[in-house]
């Protein structure tokens, strides 16, 4: 017989419950892949009863999908959600709670990191970390502390109610198409493998830029800034996939293994060279936008950042010598995610002549807003004259069906089916703590004020200071 499911989430009427957990599993649903006894068990303050919920979910749903909406599957989903009222400092909720569930159970923590620890304790005096009665698993959002000593303390928090194998580090990038298909792209083919080092990668560039500001997390962002935000987590992920060693077998353990001696082998950042390898910015108002500190719940004469960069070093054998470039930024020029590798120009120039030859190639890996893999070569222009124009040739849209999938979709069904191998383990998180933590002590200790950039641009010209060689730039867009 089927077993039953309850997830839970812990913050359910919240931004990203509203915005990625619902959405996520209602395409789960419309996909077949939940199990037939699941229910959506939505842990909130708000005074909502099941119908009234259902309601708001199945309109928040709609307006999201628009025709693109399975009419069935919003129906089979929507009987699935239940809402449970109840108070994230309350035992007596989650006493409540564990009389609802004699089931499989996930319990997501879609709440404030601060409210990590009410919650795990809680949940674990209710006997709700206990396995007696079905699997038990937690959901863990980043940002994973706030610095090294922070996480340290709440991973401890963690196990001391919970086994590793029951805890899942989310980190939504990777479950998006084209960091999965990073793996592939790296691991199923060998034309790659001889090219992808020192001898022929002149440097990596990850991208992150985003159109929207602080959208109301401003009390979150205000004390968080972009490198907590995006780059301990998501940039850093990303920067793993691109420069592991293949592993031994694509299961959890060996994936994550080679994704720590990435880390590890990442050139310490001393605080006095912050200066030179980490620059920062803020936007400021452009173009009818606000301004960071226009925006309501930012502190006055706040200098968070809402741009970071850093040149980082990976320190093996397979990348000495080779730059890796990283920025994320808010009220940039574009929605754009992009991982851009660029090749060495080739040893002799023989078409100099030609006009263009002098570019090197690029193998482009866009995540968002298209997905592709794609690689800039050189061909020559059909003619009686010797001339060589720019080619792409593009692995990422041929002919493959076009199923759009969701970060968060791909990541909630393996956490259902008990799969870690897209979930961090905490050495990873410890790691990238480390990576930064240098960059967060030189920032901290300049609070008197910060670049600025204006808001709809590509962030600010100072940051190209990170290119210490001739011919390096930013690349923004495929
Ligand atoms: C989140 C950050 O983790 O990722 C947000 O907290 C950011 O600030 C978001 O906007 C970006 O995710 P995506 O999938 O929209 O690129």
């Amino acid at each position: 017989m089927a077993r039953a499911c309850r997830f839970v989430i812990f913050g359910a009427t919240g931004h990203l419950a509203r915005t990625k957990l619902l959405p996520a599993l209602y395409r789960l649903e419309a996909a077949g892949r939940l199990p037939v006894d699941f229910s959506v068990v939505c842990f909130g303050r708000r005074p909502y009863d099941n119908e009234s919920w259902r309601g708001m979910a199945v309109e928040a749903l709609q307006a999201r999908y628009g025709n693109r909406m399975d009419i069935d599957a919003l129906e089979r989903f929507a009987e699935r959600l239940e809402y449970f009222r109840g108070d994230l400092a309350d035992a007596d909720s989650y006493r409540r709670l564990q009389a609802a569930i004699s089931a499989d159970a996930v319990f997501y923590l879609a709440v404030k990191s601060a409210e990590f620890p009410v919650v795990t304790q809680n949940l674990a005096a209710a006997g709700l970390a206990d396995e007696s009665q079905g699997w038990r698993r937690l959901v863990v959002e980043k940002p994973f502390g706030r610095d090294l000593d922070s996480a340290d303390g709440l991973n401890r928090l963690l196990h001391s109610h919970f086994r590793e194998e029951q805890i899942f580090r989310i980190d939504h990038y990777l479950g998006k198409e084209t960091v999965q298909n990073v793996f592939v792209f790296r691991f199923a083919n060998l034309i790659w493998e001889p090219l992808w080092n020192r001898n022929y990668i002149d440097h990596v560039q990850i991208t992150h830029g985003e159109l929207a500001g602080v959208e109301g997390r401003a009390d979150f962002y205000d004390n968080t800034g972009a490198l907590r935000d995006m780059v301990q987590s998501h940039l850093l992920q990303l920067l793993t996939l691109v420069a592991m060693e293949p592993p031994a077998a694509m299961d959890a353990e060996s994936v994550r293994d080679e994704k720590v001696k990435v880390l590890k082998s990442i050139r310490p950042i001393a605080e006095s060279e912050a200066a030179s390898c980490a620059y920062r910015a803020q936007y400021a108002a452009a173009q009818g936008m606000p301004g960071f500190l226009e925006e309501p719940g930012v502190a006055a004469g706040s200098v968070t950042e809402t741009y970071a960069a850093l040149r980082l070093h990976i320190d093996n054998w397979r990348w000495r010598g080779v730059p890796f470039y990283i920025r994320t930024g808010k009220r940039m020029a574009a929605n754009s995610a992009l991982i851009a590798v660029r090749f060495k120009q080739p040893p002799q120039q023989l078409f100099q002549s030609t006009g263009v030859g002098r570019e090197p190639n690029w193998l482009l890996m866009g995540i968002q807003p298209e997905q592709c893999l794609r690689a800039e070569v050189q061909v020559r222009e059909p003619g009686l004259k010797l001339t060589t124009r720019h080619s792409q040739l593009d692995a990422g849209t041929c002919g493959c069906a076009a199923y759009h999938l969701e970060a968060y979709e791909a990541l909630l069904l393996d956490v259902i089916e008990g799969d870690h191998s897209l979930f961090l383990r905490y050495d990873e998180v410890m790691w990238a703590w480390r990576v930064i933590e240098p960059v967060l002590r030189a920032w901290g200790r300049e609070r008197g004020c910060i670049d600025t950039y204006a808001a709809g641009t590509w962030g600010p010209e100072d940051s190209r200071r990170l290119f210490e060689g001739e011919g390096r730039f930013w690349r923004n867009s495929l």
